[in-house]
Protein backbone atom coordinates (compact mmCIF):
# COMPACT_ATOMS: atom_id res chain seq x y z
CA UNK A 1 0.00 0.00 0.00
CA UNK A 2 2.79 2.17 1.22
CA UNK A 3 4.55 1.90 -2.49
CA UNK A 4 1.29 2.04 -4.45
CA UNK A 5 0.74 5.78 -2.73
CA UNK A 6 4.03 6.84 -3.79
CA UNK A 7 3.95 5.88 -7.30
CA UNK A 8 0.65 7.69 -7.43
CA UNK A 9 2.12 11.03 -5.81
CA UNK A 10 5.57 10.71 -7.87
CA UNK A 11 2.55 9.89 -11.33
CA UNK A 12 1.21 13.17 -10.32
CA UNK A 13 4.58 15.41 -9.98
CA UNK A 14 5.40 13.78 -13.27
CA UNK A 15 2.50 15.03 -14.79
CA UNK A 16 1.51 11.72 -16.52
CA UNK A 17 1.11 7.58 -15.91
CA UNK A 18 3.45 5.39 -16.35
CA UNK A 19 2.61 2.08 -14.97
CA UNK A 20 5.38 0.71 -12.70
CA UNK A 21 4.42 -2.60 -13.01
CA UNK A 22 7.03 -5.55 -13.44
CA UNK A 23 5.03 -7.02 -16.38
CA UNK A 24 4.16 -3.83 -18.63
CA UNK A 25 5.41 -0.55 -19.64
CA UNK A 26 2.46 1.28 -20.84
CA UNK A 27 2.53 4.66 -20.93
CA UNK A 28 -0.99 7.37 -20.66
CA UNK A 29 -0.57 11.03 -21.60
CA UNK A 30 -3.81 12.92 -21.15
CA UNK A 31 -6.96 12.16 -20.80
CA UNK A 32 -9.83 11.01 -23.29
CA UNK A 33 -12.99 13.57 -22.89
CA UNK A 34 -16.45 13.40 -24.38
CA UNK A 35 -16.44 13.42 -28.29
CA UNK A 36 -13.07 13.03 -28.99
CA UNK A 37 -11.95 10.15 -31.36
CA UNK A 38 -8.86 7.88 -31.88
CA UNK A 39 -7.42 10.10 -34.88
CA UNK A 40 -4.27 7.82 -35.34
CA UNK A 41 -3.89 3.90 -34.12
CA UNK A 42 -0.21 2.39 -35.50
CA UNK A 43 1.57 -0.76 -34.18
CA UNK A 44 5.40 -0.56 -33.59
CA UNK A 45 7.00 -3.48 -33.72
CA UNK A 46 11.11 -3.92 -33.32
CA UNK A 47 12.91 -7.23 -33.29
CA UNK A 48 15.79 -7.21 -30.11
CA UNK A 49 19.40 -7.22 -31.32
CA UNK A 50 22.12 -8.03 -29.02
CA UNK A 51 23.10 -5.61 -26.66
CA UNK A 52 21.52 -2.58 -29.28
CA UNK A 53 19.00 0.16 -28.12
CA UNK A 54 16.73 0.71 -31.02
CA UNK A 55 14.38 4.14 -31.29
CA UNK A 56 11.95 5.39 -33.97
CA UNK A 57 9.54 8.26 -33.84
CA UNK A 58 5.92 8.49 -34.52
CA UNK A 59 4.29 11.71 -35.80
CA UNK A 60 1.14 12.87 -36.26
CA UNK A 61 -0.47 13.87 -38.29
CA UNK A 62 0.89 12.96 -41.42
CA UNK A 63 3.07 15.56 -43.59
CA UNK A 64 0.48 18.28 -45.22
CA UNK A 65 -2.46 16.83 -43.11
CA UNK A 66 -4.66 18.49 -40.50
CA UNK A 67 -4.32 17.71 -37.01
CA UNK A 68 -6.71 17.27 -34.03
CA UNK A 69 -6.33 18.73 -31.19
CA UNK A 70 -4.76 16.03 -28.76
CA UNK A 71 -6.71 14.78 -26.14
CA UNK A 72 -4.82 11.45 -25.10
CA UNK A 73 -2.10 9.45 -25.88
CA UNK A 74 -2.16 5.88 -25.05
CA UNK A 75 1.07 3.50 -25.33
CA UNK A 76 0.45 -0.10 -24.66
CA UNK A 77 2.53 -2.22 -24.19
CA UNK A 78 2.41 -5.75 -26.01
CA UNK A 79 6.04 -7.33 -24.78
CA UNK A 80 5.23 -7.22 -21.35
CA UNK A 81 7.32 -9.56 -18.76
CA UNK A 82 9.33 -5.88 -17.81
CA UNK A 83 11.29 -6.30 -21.36
CA UNK A 84 8.91 -2.99 -22.91
CA UNK A 85 10.30 -0.16 -24.00
CA UNK A 86 9.86 3.53 -23.18
CA UNK A 87 8.03 5.98 -24.76
CA UNK A 88 8.08 9.97 -24.55
CA UNK A 89 6.53 12.78 -26.02
CA UNK A 90 9.03 15.12 -27.85
CA UNK A 91 7.13 17.92 -29.76
CA UNK A 92 3.65 18.53 -29.67
CA UNK A 93 1.57 16.34 -27.34
CA UNK A 94 -1.86 17.23 -25.18
CA UNK A 95 -3.53 19.87 -25.94
CA UNK A 96 -2.12 20.47 -29.23
CA UNK A 97 -2.40 19.31 -32.90
CA UNK A 98 0.51 17.62 -33.82
CA UNK A 99 3.03 15.29 -31.41
CA UNK A 100 6.06 13.34 -31.80
CA UNK A 101 5.98 10.37 -30.02
CA UNK A 102 9.69 8.36 -28.72
CA UNK A 103 10.03 5.14 -28.73
CA UNK A 104 12.97 3.41 -27.13
CA UNK A 105 13.92 -0.35 -26.09
CA UNK A 106 15.57 -1.32 -23.08
CA UNK A 107 19.25 -2.24 -24.68
CA UNK A 108 18.94 -6.39 -25.95
CA UNK A 109 15.27 -5.92 -25.81
CA UNK A 110 12.59 -5.52 -28.54
CA UNK A 111 9.61 -3.20 -29.00
CA UNK A 112 5.85 -3.64 -29.67
CA UNK A 113 3.91 -0.95 -28.97
CA UNK A 114 0.45 0.03 -30.02
CA UNK A 115 -0.16 3.68 -30.19
CA UNK A 116 -3.56 5.25 -29.93
CA UNK A 117 -3.91 8.85 -30.18
CA UNK A 118 -6.96 10.67 -29.53
CA UNK A 119 -8.13 14.06 -30.83
CA UNK A 120 -11.27 16.44 -30.96
C1 LIG B 1 -1.03 6.72 -38.28
O1 LIG B 1 0.33 7.03 -38.01
C2 LIG B 1 1.25 6.14 -38.60
C3 LIG B 1 2.64 6.52 -38.12
O2 LIG B 1 2.88 7.91 -38.30
C4 LIG B 1 1.11 6.20 -40.11
O3 LIG B 1 1.99 5.29 -40.72
C5 LIG B 1 -0.33 5.87 -40.50
O4 LIG B 1 -0.49 6.04 -41.89
C6 LIG B 1 -1.28 6.78 -39.77
N1 LIG B 1 -2.64 6.34 -40.05
C7 LIG B 1 -3.59 7.22 -40.34
C8 LIG B 1 -4.95 6.63 -40.58
O5 LIG B 1 -3.38 8.42 -40.40
C1 LIG C 1 -2.60 23.57 -35.89
O1 LIG C 1 -3.43 24.65 -35.57
C2 LIG C 1 -2.95 25.90 -36.06
C3 LIG C 1 -3.87 26.98 -35.55
O2 LIG C 1 -5.22 26.63 -35.70
C4 LIG C 1 -2.90 25.84 -37.61
O3 LIG C 1 -2.39 27.05 -38.11
C5 LIG C 1 -1.97 24.71 -38.02
O4 LIG C 1 -1.99 24.55 -39.42
C6 LIG C 1 -2.43 23.39 -37.39
N1 LIG C 1 -1.44 22.36 -37.66
C7 LIG C 1 -1.79 21.14 -38.01
C8 LIG C 1 -0.67 20.19 -38.21
O5 LIG C 1 -2.96 20.77 -38.15
C1 LIG D 1 -6.86 22.43 -27.74
O1 LIG D 1 -7.84 22.49 -26.72
C2 LIG D 1 -7.38 23.10 -25.52
C3 LIG D 1 -8.48 22.99 -24.48
O2 LIG D 1 -9.73 23.44 -25.01
C4 LIG D 1 -7.01 24.56 -25.82
O3 LIG D 1 -6.51 25.18 -24.66
C5 LIG D 1 -5.91 24.57 -26.89
O4 LIG D 1 -5.61 25.90 -27.27
C6 LIG D 1 -6.38 23.80 -28.12
N1 LIG D 1 -5.25 23.70 -29.05
C7 LIG D 1 -5.38 23.86 -30.37
C8 LIG D 1 -4.14 23.67 -31.18
O5 LIG D 1 -6.46 24.13 -30.90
Amino acid sequence: MKFTTAFVVLAAVLGSCYLVTAQTHNYFFGARVPYDTLVNQTSVIQTSSFLRVKSLNVEYPLKGQRGRNITAIYVYDRLGGGRGGFASITKGGIGQNFTRIHLKTQRGNGMNFQVEIYGR
